[in-house]
């Protein structure tokens, strides 16, 4: 074996959310939660509001969805036939960003150009008819201060957006600054909301007893809905940007690879849990490990689900993807330590983003029994890297105890599209 071991058992210890911190970083969410009911300014909790309640099933009609919230952007034409049940008619996808050919995310990108890109998209899906009357809804997954359902300013970028001109502006106008450029002037925004909003608005369309919207993927947030039982507001879904919670401890690694990203000091959970980060804190400990402290190999969090997955008994798999990025050829018994590395990252995420949703539930019973509910998630995290979900369901047994039995995780696959066009409907209400 080339690794230290003691180097490595003290990384996979810094890696570790053990029980009684996993209940702290629950409680701390709970009081982050309440006190951010009271003043968002006292909270690591943005608490935004959306402006919408949950559907009625009732929802029904021809809507577009914009879906805007990573590199890749889609734009659906979708028809809701009510109580869950829905057509997609058309769909189009196109990436902000396709390497050496054009970039609307970075800060050469200009906000014109990138809704004036999204634009041509919109008339893609409308196939060019510019007189039918559509209704828009707008998923934005980014932190975005609203007034109403229409008027949603982007605070800040996050997922190392930064595009210029975007920041402190309501994204439905430039959005409708850039159809009517195109002469679009038949599709009419009408709602914003964040991705988990719109993830709870599609689970919560097709069943019952949910209240609680997620994702667990490229980035991670949650939203919950908020029913201001003591009448200080009518209710609705508050998203949280719980990516941005701050009460964690951060061990080494998360504070330097938090030091050179695009907003230090911004979003520490979501640094520590999502898709776009977890490769490349697994890359900066298997540098240490390789001694080459420092160096940036581009591990991706699909890197991490092939190392995690790779049952083979020389580890052929991991080889060959620590070869691809450091050039280094391991041994089989440091290969299963680089997979031991790679679990630990993905407990630790599954462990902290199960700890928030305890904080949430708890708040939600306000000391009273814990509600029969399920907690939708969509993204690529929970669907599909292994070991999250079981770590989702083992965290919530030791948090919950019994009352874990209440409680289930459902999977909102594609809630982002179908969420949009139900705002757009809600927004009729
Ligand atoms: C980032 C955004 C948030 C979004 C999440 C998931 O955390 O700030 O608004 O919900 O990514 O896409």
């Amino acid at each position: 074996m080339a690794f230290n071991k003691d180097q490595f058992d003290s990384i996979i210890e810094e890696f570790t959310v053990d029980g009684s911190r996993l209940h702290e970083v629950a409680a701390d969410f709970r009081y982050d939660l309440r006190k951010g009911l009271q003043d968002p300014a006292e909270s690591s909790l943005r608490m935004l509001k959306s402006y919408v309640g949950l559907p009625t099933g009732e929802e029904t009609g021809e809507y577009l969805a914009l879906d805007f919230g990573g590199t890749n952007v889609r734009v659906l034409r979708i028809r809701l036939d009510g109580h869950g049940k829905f057509e997609v008619l058309k769909k189009v996808a196109k990436p902000l960003r396709v390497e050496g050919i054009y970039d609307f995310v970075g800060e050469g990108s200009t906000a014109e150009q990138q809704f004036d890109f999204i634009a041509e998209l919109v008339d893609e899906a409308i196939e060019g008819d510019h007189t039918t009357k559509y209704l828009l809804g707008h998923t934005f997954s980014f932190p975005s201060e609203q007034t109403n359902l229409y008027n949603a300013k982007l605070i800040i970028w996050t997922k190392e957006f930064a595009t210029k001109g975007v920041e402190g502006k309501v994204v439905n106008d430039l959005l409708k600054e850039a159809l009517h450029r195109q002469g679009i002037d038949n599709v009419e925004p009408t709602a914003v909301i964040n991705d988990t909003v719109a993830v709870l608005l599609a689970a919560a369309y097709k069943q019952e007893d949910t209240y609680i919207g997620s994702i667990y993927a490229t980035g991670h947030n949650t939203c919950y809905f908020e029913p201001f039982a003591d009448k200080a507001e009518r209710p609705m879904i508050l998203n949280l940007e719980s990516g941005g919670f701050m009460k964690l401890a951060p061990n080494r690694f998360d504070a330097e690879f938090d030091a050179q990203s695009e907003k230090p000091g911004e979003q520490r959970l979501e640094k520590m849990v999502s898709g776009r980060y977890m490769g490349e804190l697994f890359g900066m400990a298997l540098a240490e490990l390789l001694g080459e402290q420092g160096s940036k190999y581009g591990f991706t969090s699909i890197d991490m689900s092939n190392t995690i997955l790779d049952e083979t008994p020389a580890r052929e798999e991991v080889k060959a993807i620590v070869k691809a990025k450091t050039g280094r050829e391991l041994e089989t018994a440091d290969c299963e330590l680089v997979q031991q590395l790679a679990s630990a990252i993905v407990i630790r995420s599954a462990r902290l983003v199960t700890a928030t949703y305890v904080g949430i539930i708890w708040q939600l019973a306000g000391g009273k029994a814990i509600a029969k509910q399920h907690i939708a998630i969509d993204g690529s995290v929970y669907e599909k890297m292994p070991l999250a979900k079981e770590n989702i369901m083992r965290a919530l047994s030791e948090l919950l105890g019994e009352d874990a039995a209440v409680v289930d995780t459902v999977l909102e696959n594609g809630g982002s599209g179908l969420g949009a066009a139900i705002a757009a409907a809600m927004s009729q209400e």
